[in-house]
């Protein structure tokens, strides 16, 4: 039996850990600068950056500071950007109706980005928790449960006031059924053949996003309410592998896993069995966690990237995370 003959003492599994040379011919997966996406916060005004107190090295840029980081990060190899908005008080209502405003924040700021940094990706949000009162990503009735038909209508409207805007790719995180192939059929008909579609396929009702929640500022509208009526069971495995198939046949280009580390076993059995693009997003609440203890000296800085590193040994192709720009500079050596 081949297991057989590999034993001590002709098998020494050390040997080949015994040099830097012969640890890195074995290494069987990498990180590069080119699997990263770096999420971004923009908010409104000249010359604005306010920091996000949980999340260390975070910030809401006003968009010609964002331009800067856009540059920044295109010219260290990270491909793409993904752009959330932090909407105020006037920009919010029951219906979203800024969700689709041709010259809202976001659409304004993918025109200024596509001009400036042409080759940067810009991926928009598709999902209206930004833009309502009460913080869901979608539109309630009078119990507060999120209609979804109701909701996919207003999705698809924002959705395509981003492609039109020039977005190279929509990112709904909203969770509704239905949202990708209705996204989809209207780009067909409008030609935007090439707007690419990054599905949040599987998204679990977590509760890692809540700096996030803070940074855009929904979490005091969204109060004690919560998403589990949209958002996955952290409990369950096989329902992913159901969100990220029909996602596919609606027309998802690539799908994405959120939370990373914590879910690293879906990441590993949507890349096994489905073998499509699969991306995972290390969230805020990850971020935080990790961040905040290697500001007080407890982890290493290198923590991090062992962290991005697994995600990529579980089967992501790519990641999502806040750490992408300092992540690229670590490994460009700068
Ligand atoms: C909302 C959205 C959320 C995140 C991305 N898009 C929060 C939520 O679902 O409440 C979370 C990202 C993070 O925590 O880093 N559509």
């Amino acid at each position: 039996m081949y297991l057989a003959h590999r034993t001590f003492p002709a098998t020494r599994l050390r040997r080949m850990r015994a040099d830097a040379f012969s640890r890195q011919l074995m290494q069987e997966h990498r990180l590069a600068p080119q699997d990263l996406i770096l999420p971004v916060f923009v908010q409104e005004g000249d010359n604005q950056r306010e920091a996000i107190p949980s999340m260390p090295g975070v910030e809401r840029l006003s968009l010609d500071l964002l331009l800067q980081e856009a540059r920044e990060i295109a010219d260290l190899g990270i491909p793409a950007m993904a752009l959330f908005p932090v909407v105020g008080v006037e920009g919010k209502s029951e219906l979203a109706e800024e969700a689709y405003n041709p010259n809202g924040l976001v659409q304004r700021s993918v025109r200024v980005l596509k001009e400036a940094v042409p080759e940067l990706g810009i991926i928009t949000d598709v999902a209206l928790d930004p833009y309502t009162t009460h913080g869901q990503d979608g539109i309630i009735d009078e119990q507060g449960y999120v209609l979804n038909d109701r909701t996919v209508e207003t999705l698809v409207k924002q959705a395509l006031s981003h492609a039109e805007a020039g977005a190279d790719m929509l990112a709904p995180s909203d969770m509704m059924d239905g949202r990708i192939g209705q996204i989809r059929q209207v780009l067909e008909q409008e030609q935007l053949v090439n707007t690419r579609i990054f599905s949040y396929a599987a998204k679990y009702a977590s509760h890692y996003y809540g700096p996030f929640r803070d940074a855009v500022g929904s979490a005091a509208n969204l109060g004690k309410a919560d998403k589990k009526t949209y958002q996955m069971d952290p409990a369950n495995s096989d329902e992913a592998l159901h969100e990220v198939a029909m996602d596919l046949v609606e027309g998802a280009d690539m799908v994405m896993i959120k939370p990373g580390l914590p879910y690293l076993d879906i990441v590993h059995r949507i890349k096994k069995e489905l073998g499509v693009p699969t991306f995972v997003y290390q969230v805020s609440g990850e971020y935080a966690m990790q961040m905040n203890a290697i500001e007080k000296g407890w982890l290493s800085e290198e923590s991090m990237m062992e962290a991005l590193l697994c995600m990529k040994r579980a089967g992501a192709d790519g990641i999502l995370t806040y750490y992408a720009k300092r992540a690229a500079q670590i490994l460009r050596g700068v």
